[in-house]
C-alpha cells in the first residue's frame, strides 16, 4: 500500500491507517536555553535539521520516518560563534556545530539521551543515562504507553568522582557514568562498569559491580542506567503498534519535566 501511495497520493489516508505518522515534540521546560539535537542511527532522516536553539518554555515538533531509529538529547552552555563543533557546548556538543553532522554528529557524553527505535514490531524507547547525564528528560506519548524518564536533576548533586564538565563558576553541567569515567581513562575493554571483557553478560555484570548504580537508578527508576538494565524491568519501554492503527502518535521529549508539572514520571 505504501508503494501504491507513491502513485496515488489520494490513498495516503489509507496508508496512515496501516502505519500512522509519528511526531516527536521537543519541549524545553528548563529555565535556561538549551540546544536540542538528534542523531539518526538507522532508518530515514527526518526533514527537521538535527540541531536548533530552544529558549525556555518553547517547543518544536518534527515528524520521523516509520523506521526511524535514533536519539534526542540536549546541549548546554553553547556558543557557536567560534570553533563550531563538539566543543561549542559544555555538554552534549556534536560534530557540525549548531546543526549536528548527520553521519558523525552523535554528541559528546555525558548527555542524557532519549532513544527511539520505530523499526521493529513495537516502538522501543528509553531515557538513557548509561553514558552519564546532563539534563532531566521525560518521554511521554499520546498512546497511553508507559512514560520513560529521568526527571530529577542528577547533575547538581553528582558524586565528585563523576562530576563535570564544569561551567566558568565551577558548577557541574554534567555527571558522568562510572563506565564513561572508565572509558575516558582508557579502560573500557574489561570493565565491570561498562559490562565489557570478563563482565560482558547479565550474570557477570550485576548492578552491585557498577559504581554509583544506585545514585542514578534510585532517583531515576524509569531510566536506562547500565548495559544490562533491562533486568530492572523499568529501563526499556515498548509501545504496541496496534495503538497507532488509526491515529498519529506523538512522543513528547521534555527537558526539565518537573518544571512543566508533568505527572506520573
Ligand atoms: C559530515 O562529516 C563528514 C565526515 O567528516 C564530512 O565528510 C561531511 O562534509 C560533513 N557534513 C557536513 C554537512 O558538514
Ligand atoms: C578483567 O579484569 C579482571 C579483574 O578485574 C580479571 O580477573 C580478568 O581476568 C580480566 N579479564 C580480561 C578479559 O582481561
Amino acid at each position: 500500500m505504501k508503494y501504491a501511495a507513491v502513485f496515488f497520493p489520494l490513498s495516503l489516508a489509507m496508508v496512515s491507517t496501516v502505519a500512522a505518522d509519528r511526531f516527536i515534540t521537543v519541549v524545553n521546560a528548563c529555565s535556561f536555553p538549551i540546544w536540542p539535537a538528534f542523531f539518526t542511527a538507522s532508518g530515514g532522516q527526518p526533514e527537521q535539521p538535527p540541531g536548533w536553539e530552544a529558549l525556555p518554555n518553547t517547543d518544536l515538533t518534527f515528524s520521523t520516518p516509520d523506521n526511524w531509529n535514533g536519539r534526542v538529547w540536549g546541549r548546554r552552555n553553547c556558543d557557536f560563534s567560534t570553533n563550531p563543533g563538539p566543543n561549542s557546548c559544555l555538554t552534549g556538543g556534536c560534530n557540525g556545530g549548531l546543526v549536528c553532522n548527520i553521519t558523525t554528529g552523535t554528541g559528546v557524553p555525558p548527555a542524557t539521551l532519549a532513544t527511539f527505535d520505530f523499526s521493529g514490531d513495537q516502538d522501543i524507547y528509553t531515557v538513557s543515562v548509561v553514558d552519564g547525564t546532563n539534563l532531566p528528560i521525560s518521554i511521554t506519548n499520546t498512546c497511553a504507553c508507559p512514560f520513560a524518564s529521568c526527571p530529577v536533576d542528577l547533575v547538581t548533586q553528582c558524586p565528585p568522582d563523576l562530576a563535570g564538565p564544569f561551567d566558568s563558576d565551577g558548577v557541574p553541567v554534567g555527571c558522568k557514568s562510572a563506565c564513561l569515567v572508565d572509558a575516558l581513562a582508557g579502560n573500557p575493554g574489561n570493565s565491570s562498569n561498562c559490562c565489557t571483557g570478563s563482565f560482558n553478560s547479565q550474570s557477570t555484570c550485576p548492578t552491585s559491580g557498577v559504581e554509583h548504580y544506585n545514585y542514578f537508578k534510585s532517583s531515576c527508576p524509569k531510566s536506562f542506567v547500565y548495559p544490562f538494565d533491562e533486568s530492572s524491568g523499568t529501563a526499556i519501554f515498548q509501545c504496541e503498534k496496534s495503538c497507532m492503527t488509526d491515529q498519529d502518535v506523538e512522543y513528547e521529549v521534555t527537558f526539565c519535566p518537573q518544571a512543566n508539572g508533568v505527572t506520573g514520571l
